[in-house]
């Protein structure tokens, strides 16, 4: 099994466990107050997250789903740089440490881990599963304001997920500065909305602005070549459905896809994809249509056909934020 499959397998069985003897209404009671309280104005003074319950809740129906977005875009950001793994980890505004779970199924290997976060208890909880996977027995759980006023202990990597959402705009630019200069390599992973592919790309340009570059998805660390307000650039990542997902959001589906914007930044040396597919493949008969993302800093479409022979097969495989044309093309 590989390292990836293992450590999502894990997170799994360490996360069926969270909501035992909490009864089903309990626990769906508990997604609805959070998601409603993530629906409300950025809390500026204390944390969404309070409780023992709020924690359990947010861990079992959110990490599944943070868990596999960042590690898609971890993935694609270690594509761009093959011969790199991060030797230390600071993952802000972790929580119960999604990322720290991505990480560890991306690289092998042993690493040093920290979790900066304002809430205790999704800290206690994410140290209480942490002890499940063997890349994280060590890490440290640390409690802390992020934001204007708060520098960043040197990493090798630094991610930040599904955390500017949650922080005032003087924030979220304080805190992608002290990213930049406390890190290489720097991973923000936002919702896939218009607004959170807003403070990705607002984050990118701090980062570029810094000296790094951009790694993924872009083919380049030129301006983005959407035009504002016309479209979003976003992805997706497969989850598997828990019975908690199926509780509260109906419907039998297995999965459902998370939406998610992303960027990855470094200072390393980088080879970023040619170009990334950026929406999903449309199949027809004997082509297939790519929307693409270019190196030259466009966006283009590709027809792919059967005349293109070994491409037209690769294209029948693409998936929506692969590099394009494949490596072995
Ligand atoms: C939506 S959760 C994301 C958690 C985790 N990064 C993940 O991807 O699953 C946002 C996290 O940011 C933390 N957070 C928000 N504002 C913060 C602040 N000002 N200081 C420290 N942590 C903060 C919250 O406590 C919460 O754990």
């Amino acid at each position: 099994m590989n390292v990836s499959v293992s450590v999502a397998e894990s997170l799994r069985g360490a996360l069926a466990g969270l909501l035992d003897g909490l009864p089903p209404r309990q626990a769906a009671g508990a997604v609805e107050r959070l998601i409603a309280n993530y629906r409300g104005a950025t809390p500026t003074d204390a944390p969404i997250l309070r409780d023992r319950a709020d924690v359990a809740a947010y861990a079992a129906y959110r990490m599944p789903a943070t868990f596999e977005a960042v590690r898609s875009a971890l993935e694609a950001f270690a594509d761009a740089v093959p011969e790199w793994a991060p030797g230390s980890h600071l993952d802000v505004g972790g929580g119960t440490g999604a990322a720290t779970w991505a990480v560890s199924a991306v690289w092998g290997g042993e690493r040093s881990v920290t979790v900066l976060d304002w809430a205790e208890p999704a800290l206690a909880l994410g140290r209480e599963i942490a002890d499940a996977n063997p890349a994280l027995r060590e890490a440290r759980w640390e409690r802390a304001r992020i934001g204007a006023g708060r520098t960043l202990d040197e990493a090798d990597l630094v991610t930040v997920s599904y955390v500017l959402n949650e922080l005032t705009e003087a924030d979220r630019a304080a805190l992608v500065d002290s990213a930049a200069a406390a890190a290489r390599s720097v991973v923000i992973v936002e919702a896939g909305t218009p607004a959170g592919y807003a403070r990705v790309i607002e984050a990118r340009d701090r980062l570029v602005d810094a000296g790094f570059r951009v790694a993924a998805p872009c083919p380049h660390s030129a301006a983005c070549p959407i035009v504002p307000g016309s479209d979003w650039c976003h992805f997706s990542a497969r989850v598997s459905r828990s019975s908690l997902h199926r509780q509260v959001k109906g419907g039998s589906l297995a999965y459902e896809d998370e939406k998610f914007s992303y960027v990855a930044a470094t200072r390393l040396p980088v080879t970023p994809a040619a170009s990334r597919v950026v929406r999903r493949p449309q199949i027809r008969k004997g082509q297939v249509l790519l929307d693409l993302c270019e190196a030259d800093e466009r966006l283009a479409k590709s027809t792919v056909t059967k005349r293109h022979g070994d491409l037209y097969k690769a294209a029948r495989d693409a998936d929506w934020g692969d590099p394009w044309p494949p490596a072995e093309q």
